[in-house]
């Protein structure tokens, strides 16, 4: 997720645009630029790197003396993380590029456009979704009577999430802006107006915001702003609110911690992974899934799924899609383990490295032990440009923006994601029987689960407050599940773990009369999977058994279902094993839940780090 800030007012704009970047740099970012138009002329200066590489570049420009500019901080997604694929990009055909674009989201459709520009004369700097967009107004503005209609006129052939500020020389004291399912604030000051990504970016100087919506139009100047629709360019009456939080809670985006803030973004999160990985058809058929990055290998004949902690736990419920819809084989190993063991790979095997940092010891020692092997590597990251990512033979992104919080959430959501992708994706690649069937489903749920969970997770956090009154005494904790649950149970032991410091152990719930039901007390309680699939049998007779030894139970289940549980916490039903996207926001929201009663430091744990990068 990249910051974007855009200024129309009357001070110099640059040092109150980079300023405000350096507000957002919290958010991650690995380059960053500002544009501006000066005696007439458009200007752009990015840098790779820190916000002090921009400074540096800045302080050898002429007097900036320019009173409205755009200001950007990039979170790669498309393109590598260098200085070409820095924002703003500058639209126009070559020579007579008059307008600069900064950009947060992603264009699904930036392919097709970009034939379409390429083929209409228009040249490209850069690999970005972005720069498309920029020759794509300046080719509206050519058909259009104004700017602003060519503006509007551009949007409405792009398909996909963005928000957007550009400036031209045509208007130099305008900045436009418009938003599509990425988030884009107005700031009303006195003399002078704001438009950013994220409140921080200005909220030193004005206090007074408008939230715009999806298909609204900006147009600021230092003396008025106005909001209109995308599609008609009628004007919209908007309401601006005062808002009464510090800089910290605003860079949470009022939320008490950011890993609160990265539960509540999964659906947004699931969204952005599919992007552009989910062919569109009209005629009602399963459209394909997208991972054109994986086109150049083959299906594998086995997988070797390798990571550490919650990626690991993605790939253990990963492996449960790739074998009942791909049909191939899977085994899931723990780096650490997997690096000093024998590494014996079949001809026809490939590995997939899950790593959310792409910086995790462990993992990246697996990688370079499996190509030496020479085993093909897969990548499967959210942070463009990572050594995983650059030492993979092909690397999946998980478009999952900056995870801040240590403990893992978001980014485990979009890893499934990627991983029921992969499966669809294999599936096809295999031409399984039935795939197109089983494709059609997947995609209609993966669709609806931002709604789905948009819709449930307000009511799942006033539960895990409850529960987390009730249970946040007890000294252990049993989390089971069984198929695709048992990985779910784990993360849901982990995240108690790491959060509030009680011991609690992820179990198969068939494995529990094996031993560990020894330990059931009416002081250790269970926290049990029990979603309405295949399994649901067993797991409530795993349940009743623990009941038998009265140790009290927490069971996850969907409506109509009776357990008889001490606690009872209905989710939404989803329909297969992509059910887990509802259960681990619950459990999430379970472990943050306790650790905010117990007093814990959520946001950073004791002893952990975000990025394992030693052994
Ligand atoms: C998750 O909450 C933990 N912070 C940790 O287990 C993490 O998932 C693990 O270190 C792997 O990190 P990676 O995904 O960046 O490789």
């Amino acid at each position: 997720m990249c910051g974007i800030i855009g200024y129309a007012g009357n001070r110099p704009a640059v040092p109150l645009i980079v300023e405000g970047l350096r507000r957002l740099e919290y958010r991650g970012y690995d380059s960053a630029g500002v544009g501006f138009v000066q005696g007439g002329r458009l200007n752009v200066i990015k840098a790779e790197g820190r916000l002090a590489a921009l400074e540096e570049k800045l302080a050898h420009c002429p007097n900036t003396l320019a009173v409205t500019g755009i200001g950007h901080t990039r979170w790669a997604t498309h393109g590598a993380p260098v200085e070409r694929n820095a924002h703003p990009h500058c639209g126009g055909r070559s020579g007579q590029e008059h307008l600069a674009i900064i950009h947060n989201g992603i264009i699904e459709n930036y392919q097709e456009l970009k034939a379409d520009l390429l083929a209409a004369g228009y040249e490209f700097r850069s690999e970005t979704d972005t720069e498309v967009l920029a020759h794509l107004i300046a080719e509206g503005r050519a058909r259009s009577a104004s700017f602003l209609e060519g503006f509007a006129w551009a949007l409405r052939q792009a398909r996909g999430a963005y928000a957007v500020a550009v400036v031209t020389e045509e208007e130099p004291s305008v900045v436009y802006a418009a938003r599509m399912s990425a988030p884009l604030i107005l700031g009303v000051g006195v003399g002078e107006h704001f438009v950013a990504s994220d409140i921080p970016a200005f909220l030193p100087y004005t206090r007074d915001v408008v939230f715009l919506q999806d298909g609204e139009i900006v147009r600021l100047t230092d003396h008025s702003w106005e909001v209109l629709g995308l599609f008609d360019l009628a004007p919209r009456e908007k309401s601006v609110q005062t808002i009464q939080w510090d800089l910290q809670a605003a860079q949470r985006g009022g939320y008490k911690h950011f890993m609160l803030k990265e539960i509540f973004e999964q659906p947004r999160v699931i969204a952005d992974c599919l992007a552009g990985r989910v062919e569109e058809t009209s005629h009602g058929a399963a459209g394909r899934a997208l991972l054109p990055e994986l086109d150049a290998l083959p299906v594998p004949s086995r997988l070797r799924i390798i990571a550490c902690g919650t990626s690991y736990h993605a790939g253990l419920w990963g492996r449960h899609l790739l074998e009942q819809w791909a049909g191939v084989p899977v085994t899931v190993e723990i780096a650490s383990e997997f690096r000093y063991g024998e590494a014996l790979f079949e001809p026809g095997e490939m590995a997939i490295a899950i790593s959310q940092s792409g910086e995790t010891a462990d993992t990246l020692a697996a990688l370079r032990l499996v190509r030496e092997k020479g085993c093909p590597v897969i990548g499967l990251c959210n942070v463009v440009g990572s050594s995983i990512a650059r030492e993979a033979d092909a690397v999946i992104y998980t478009q999952a923006g900056p995870e801040i919080s240590v403990a893992s959430t978001k980014a485990m959501c979009s890893q499934m994601v990627l991983l029921a992708l992969l499966a669809l994706y294999y599936a096809q690649r295999r031409a399984v029987p039935g795939a197109e069937a089983v494709r059609a489903d997947a995609f209609r749920v993966l669709r609806d689960l931002p709604d789905i969970l948009e819709a449930a997770l307000p009511a799942m956090r006033e539960t895990a407050q409850r529960l987390a009154r009730a249970y946040a005494s007890a000294g252990s904790f049993f989390f089971l599940g069984r198929g695709p649950a048992y990985p779910l149970a784990l993360e849901g032991a982990l995240k108690l773990k790491e959060l509030s410091y009680i011991h609690a152990e992820g179990y198969a719930a068939g494995e529990m009369k094996h031993g560990p039901i020894a330990l059931i007390e009416p002081d250790f309680p269970t926290f049990a999977v029990a979603l309405s699939d295949n399994l649901f049998p067993k797991a409530k007779s795993n349940i009743i058994e623990v009941q038998a030894r009265r140790g009290p139970v927490i069971a996850l289940i969907n409506p109509g279902v009776e357990l008889g549980v001490e606690e009872p916490w209905v989710v939404p039903a989803v329909k297969g094993p992509l059910a887990g996207f509802v259960a681990l926001p619950a459990m999430q929201l379970f472990s943050y839940e306790m650790a905010d009663a117990l007093g814990k430091d959520v946001d950073q744990p004791r002893n952990l780090a975000k990025s394992v990068t030693v052994e």
